[in-house]
């Protein structure tokens, strides 16, 4: 390492111009998930090993090849989470959150996620996700609410280009229909595959179906479609879903390749694009479904669960790309000029009162002249700016210079802060 320490690869810094747009999304995630009432749970950045290779799956990308695993003082194998529904229903289960008398539970996330892929544009390294899962019921109406909230959110940010994809993964013996099919499929030529997809084979044959290496190979679009093994319940499970979501004017497209990369899954499974033009290879915005048996793999009783999980860093990128502009942040109410050090001592004291009655105040802190401080006055866009010098500090009053009219108002000290807020509160 050289002198001058950079943020490790596929990390990145939010500087202070880009946190409203962060803090725009996380308000509105917040004012969603309340109004859809799913409450926030938080769990640990780091996890033991042995979740993820059993909640992820042990032959999926995630855990064979982008996992920051590493031992701690302990000699423990801990792993950087590189999602977040693993550690969901561990701490569900743990916190028997199965017993609690409303099922099912509706539980949200926002936090850093970890994945060692090549970084590229909506590709981190470190990443923060938004997720919610609804753990404790089987009932389609809810898989629909779980898409719908998703969708919601993008529209509430102001997107438009949204295509909703859909497909239905079907129940263990459906699947264990379709494994078997996809066995016979592929093991006659599975010789032309890479190492990873004879190793698949045997081990989950449905990951072949996602594999980066041999999507070409003519074998992939021949391949047994799960829909063709659907049993009865699982196929009327998923004409319900539809019917939910055509009830809430959602529209979306069947993808009957769409598997996911993730092993939990069964049933309901989606992903939410961006049709907006200018991305890159990657378009997928969110991705979710549905995970019976996943809280019984982790140790809990039968809990039936969907969810779904979007970074937060492809929302931002959907709307460059859709040039949709958020964030505004706030423009300070006043700005406050001293011109010598005993009015500095007194402007001090008047910016803190202006701050304790809700009132954003700032001044120099770096000694400059009058004419520069009414520039950064200008710069922050201060409403309202008062000049302090030797008079003053005489009269004990200010002038109070409205910026946007030239107004200016004489105004006792201890009247600054209440001036102002019922100036503030007839703008209202
Ligand atoms: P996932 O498809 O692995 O699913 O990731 C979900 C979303 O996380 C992606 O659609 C994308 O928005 C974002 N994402 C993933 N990797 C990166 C990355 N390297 N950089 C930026 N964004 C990324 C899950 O994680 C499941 N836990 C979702 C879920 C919740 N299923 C049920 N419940």
């Amino acid at each position: 390492m050289g002198n001058n320490i950079q943020a490790p690869r596929g990390t990145y810094d939010v500087l202070p111009d880009q946190s409203a747009k962060w803090q725009e999304i996380e308000a509105k995630i917040i004012e969603l998930c309340n109004l859809y009432q799913y409450k926030e749970i938080r769990t640990p950045i780091f996890e033991h090993t042995e979740l993820f290779q059993r909640g992820v799956g042990d032959t999926t990308d995630i855990v064979t090849k982008e996992m920051y695993t590493f031992q701690d003082r302990g000699d423990r194998s801990l792993t950087l989470r590189p999602e977040g529904t693993a550690s969901v229903v561990r701490s569900f289960v743990e916190n028997k959150l199965f017993g609690l008398p409303d099922q099912p539970v509706k539980l949200f996330y926002t936090g850093p996620m970890f994945r060692y892929e090549r970084p590229q544009a909506g590709r981190m390294r470190q990443f923060v996700q938004f997720g919610v899962e609804a753990i404790g019921s089987k009932d389609p109406a809810i898989d629909a609410e779980v898409i719908s909230l998703a969708m919601e959110l993008y529209r509430s940010v102001g997107l438009k280009r949204l295509r909703l994809v859909l497909n239905s993964l079907g129940d263990t013996e459906s699947r264990i229909a379709h494994r078997e099919a996809l066995v016979k499929h592929f093991k006659p030529r599975i010789n032309e595959f890479c190492s990873d997809c004879q190793t698949r084979l045997e081990k989950n044959p449905l990951r072949i179906l996602d594999c980066k290496v041999d999507r070409d190979h003519p074998l992939m679009a021949t391949a047994p479609s799960l829909a063709d093994y659907l049993n009865e319940e699982s196929q009327a499970y998923f004409d319900q879903v539809k019917m939910y979501l055509d009830e809430l004017g959602i529209e979306y497209v069947i993808d009957p390749n769409l598997v996911r990369g993730l092993d939990y899954y069964n049933h309901t499974a989606f992903e939410i694009m961006s049709d907006a033009e200018g991305f890159g290879a990657i378009t997928t915005l969110c991705g979710g479904g549905r995970y019976n048996g996943l809280v019984e793999d982790l140790g809990g009783p039968e809990s039936p669960g969907i969810g779904f999980a979007m970074s937060i860093e492809r929302l931002l990128l959907a709307l460059e790309m859709e040039k949709v502009e958020i964030g505004q942040s706030q423009n300070l109410e006043v700005y406050v000029i001293a011109m010598d050090d005993a009015s500095k001592k007194k402007a001090f004291g008047i910016i803190k009162e202006l701050r304790s009655n809700g009132i954003s105040a700032d001044m120099d802190y770096t000694g400059r002249k009058l004419k520069a401080q009414m520039k950064s006055a200008d710069r922050k866009g201060a409403a309202y700016v008062i000049v302090m010098g030797e008079t003053e500090m005489a009269s004990g009053q200010v002038a109070l210079k409205e910026m946007a009219t030239g107004e200016q108002q004489t105004v006792a000290f201890a009247e600054i802060a209440g001036t102002i807020t019922k100036k503030k509160s007839l703008e209202e």
